[in-house]
């Protein structure tokens, strides 16, 4: 990636650690990965960028907003003492662990500001993704330890502020990640009281996720030998971003998903003779819009692609979990379909279709095979994969200064994901990122645009 000169000017480095505890806390200190985390240890971490809109002056802003922003950051964290820690894999453990050593251990927090335009930064227009970097926090792991977590406050003064986060897939998946911005963001809004509801309480007991089939040994055996026998590093995947990609922000609206959700089901009426008894959500209809573009814009030769997406788990287990549990609790799902029927008249049916299927797959309660390897072998030029869910409502994260102006999920650059988020108008549509190489953005845009104009 070439240089391009840094517009952020970075005001200080902290940390910032959970007031001390008491002794009989509840929240632990330690906890030891299970299969459904030790999946994602190598993985680069999932970062998100949340701007908001606000006149503050930079005294204005050093001097009340930044303190309050701290002060609510650290009390959030006493309810999550390990994402203050470290991932670690000490030479007696047979997995790794995650670990937060009071005194020692803080969340790593910079302060920075910028003259850059954050109106075209927050837009819903196409960026280059190297322009967006520079308001991300660094994520620095080595062979023996990694951070969960990681943050950055982006000052733009007179026109908003931006808060952006690194976070570690082994230590959390996307809906802890929710949980802990919108109890943080609560808190900073209340001011002292740093109390949380039953539904906002993370659930840390990992006794009740059970292993039939010894999934456990399979990850932490495939994670010894990916650096030679018996390798414990913990170094993440320094996947690059193809240079020149660019980020951008599309919107499917309630209307535009009941329009396309009514022609998917005419089609398969009366082209595929069938039509499957089973619920279509917007997540489906928007993925598979989406992927149905992609194919094309991208101009994917004949033959199979395929379409990895993650499901929560935590209401399928039997007995089902607390929707609160901390960790990881989702599996991946993977779709396999050919391009020429994807390009073809009815390929958002047929995509549709796939999946339904693969989701209701699911019903049965189990922990699906591990496709880890599968996903691994297949080549990344015809594997798409979806980041992020509007379940996460991350545009209810108001932390007193309104909702946020736009939000993104920046680390797609590196997987080639899309991601799907609630929308900012709150109306029930969709918002979708997508990372495209510069010459492919515009025949996606129309694409995306054209198809939503056939009734
Ligand atoms: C966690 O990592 C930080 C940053 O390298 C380090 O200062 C701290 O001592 C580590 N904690 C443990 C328990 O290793
Ligand atoms: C373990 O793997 C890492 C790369 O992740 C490598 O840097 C390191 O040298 C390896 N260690 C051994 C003992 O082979």
């Amino acid at each position: 990636m070439e240089a391009t000169p840094n517009p952020v000017k970075v005001l200080e480095v902290c940390r910032v650690a959970p007031p001390p505890s008491s002794p009989d806390s509840a929240v632990p200190t330690s906890l030891p990965l299970i299969f459904f985390d030790l999946f994602w240890v190598r993985f680069p971490p999932v970062q998100r960028i949340f701007f908001f809109e606000t006149s503050h002056s930079t005294t204005t802003f050093l001097d009340t907003v930044l303190p309050k922003l701290k002060h609510s950051l650290s009390l959030t964290l006493q309810h999550y003492l390990v994402l203050a820690g470290n991932l670690t894999w000490p030479p007696d453990s047979y997995k790794p662990i995650i670990q937060y050593v009071e005194g020692d251990d803080a969340v790593s927090l910079t302060i920075a500001e910028s003259k850059a335009d954050f109106y075209h930064l927050s837009s819903y227009s196409f960026r280059e993704v190297k322009e967006i970097h520079h308001f991300l926090p660094q994520f620095l792991s080595s062979d023996t330890r990694a951070p969960l977590m990681t943050l950055q406050i982006t000052l733009f003064p007179n026109k908003g502020f931006s808060i952006s986060y690194a976070t570690h897939h082994a230590a959390l998946d996307g809906k802890i990640v929710a949980l802990f911005l919108h109890s943080w963001a609560s808190i900073c809004r209340r001011g002292e009281d740093s109390t949380l509801t039953p539904e906002e309480t993370p659930f840390y007991d990992r006794s009740l996720i059970k292993d039939p089939g010894d999934h456990e040994r399979t990850y932490v055996n495939f994670l010894l030998n990916l650096n030679g026998p018996n390798n414990k590093s913990l170094l993440i995947w320094d996947l690059k971003p193809p240079t020149d990609i660019m980020l951008g922000t599309f919107q499917l609206t309630r209307a535009n998903i009941e329009n396309i959700k009514k022609r998917v089901k005419t089609q398969w009426q009366e082209k595929q003779k069938t039509e499957p008894a089973i619920h279509v959500s917007s997540f489906t209809i928007a993925s598979a819009y989406v992927w149905v573009c992609l194919v094309k814009a991208k101009k994917i030769s004949a033959g199979k692609v395929h379409l990895g997406f993650s499901v929560d788990c935590r209401a399928r287990l039997e007995p089902p979990i607390p929707s609160t549990y901390f960790g990881n609790c989702v599996t991946g799902r993977l779709v396999d379909a050919d391009s020429n029927d994807l390009i073809g008249e009815d390929g958002v049916a047929t995509a549709v279709k796939a999946i339904c299927e693969a989701i209701e797959g699911l019903k049965d309660g189990a922990v699906q095979e591990v496709q880890l390897s599968k996903m691994l072998s297949i080549d990344r030029n015809r594997l798409f994969t979806i980041g992020g869910s509007p379940r996460f409502e991350l545009y209810n994260t108001d932390f007193g200064w309104g909702r946020p102006r736009k939000v993104e999920m920046t680390s797609i650059d590196k997987s080639g994901a899309f991601s799907l988020s609630d929308c900012r108008d709150g109306n029930g549509g969709l918002e979708i990122g997508i990372v495209l190489k510069k010459h492919e953005t515009e025949a996606f845009a129309s694409l995306f645009a054209s198809g939503l104009e056939v009734h």
